[in-house]
């Protein structure tokens, strides 16, 4: 049985999830993540793996492609069972290889070592206990297999100082909450469109396909993205470091272990311009922004 705080969090991103999954553009973008190169691993290497998508939430993009990437089986665990028509939606096909499962990553309903590949994307802050979270991960994976999960750095950059700041106002200032729950693609075009004929009407001379381009920089996918960064229920401001979850690794005595980022492809929007930081997260422009950045790290159980 979920705590409020659980069920919280599982009814906030089931709206936002199950809007990814209704647009092909957005889920085909999430499930592309998943591409060997990015975890260091040779092409074909999901093929004939036994994989766990821990917290896939409830469209499952990541199992998704480990399923069209040949893994013998995806295991896809989320909290409660409600999400999982929409994640039915895409995984049914694959039939017996897929299952669905209700659980917490706190108390992981599996054997020690069942898994070649675990795979727990964003996950751990959301709850009471990462740490404990973490060691129910490395208990599952098996010798000489590999865990992944990514969580999200602390917030000395710009961005995340700001998010951290802004995400206090939105619990206690309604008119701001307002205005969060209120952003969309739709509501955004209003204020866009004010915006330019504002402009134009003061500078025509600049008339052009510039407004097009604006325009282009905000769509829904964007506008998603924004309000998780301040509905999402955490337990902790976004304050984890590299260190800290490297250390998690070597403390669980896993191998191998190393930060990894990529080049995140298709952004229909102004995050097309952010990309170059995300995948060089260590680069000064990066830091001042971003801070720690996303923290995606993999490492290796080795064998007994
Ligand atoms: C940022 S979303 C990431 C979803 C998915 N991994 C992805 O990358 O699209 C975080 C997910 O963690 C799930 N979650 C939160 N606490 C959890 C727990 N204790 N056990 C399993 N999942 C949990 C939430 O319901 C939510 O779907």
């Amino acid at each position: 049985m979920e705590s409020a705080f659980e069920l919280e969090t599982r009814a906030v991103f089931d709206r936002y999830q199950r809007q990814q999954e209704n647009d092909d553009h957005i889920f085909d973008r999430l499930a592309s993540l998943i591409e060997e190169d990015y975890f260091g691993l040779p092409a074909g290497s999901f093929r004939g793996l036994d994989i766990l998508d821990a917290g896939c939430g409830s469209n499952a993009n990541a199992s998704y492609a480990f399923l069209e990437k040949g893994a013998r089986s995806v295991t896809s665990l989320e909290l409660g069972s409600e999400w999982m028509d929409c994640a039915s939606k895409r995984l049914g096909r694959f039939g017996a290889r897929s299952a669905l499962v209700a659980g917490s990553v706190l108390d992981l309903p599996f054997d020690d070592g069942s898994f070649d590949f675990v795979h727990c994307a964003g996950v751990l802050p959301h709850t009471s206990e990462p740490r404990k979270g973490f060691e129910e991960l490395t208990r599952v994976t098996r010798p000489d297999g590999k865990l992944f999960i990514t969580v999200m750095g602390t917030g000395n950059g710009v961005v995340y100082r700001c998010i951290n700041h802004l995400r206090e106002l939105y619990k206690h200032d309604l008119q701001f909450r307002h205005s969060v729950d209120n952003l969309n693609a739709a509501s955004a075009r209003q204020a866009i469109d004010w915006l330019l004929d504002t402009k134009d009407r003061e500078e025509a001379e600049y008339l052009s396909k510039e407004n097009d381009f604006f325009r282009s920089l905000f769509d829904e996918d964007f506008f998603v993205t924004i309000r998780d960064r301040f509905q999402a229920p955490t337990y902790h401001d976004f304050d984890f470091t590299e260190i800290q979850i490297r250390d998690w690794f070597a403390e669980c005595g896993f191998a191998n272990i190393r930060r990894i980022s990529r080049y995140t492809r298709a952004f229909h929007n102004l995050r097309r311009f952010l990309a170059p930081m995300y995948r060089h997260y260590d680069h000064p422009l990066a830091r001042f922004w971003f801070g720690d950045g996303c923290i995606q790290m993999i490492g290796e159980r080795p064998r007994q």
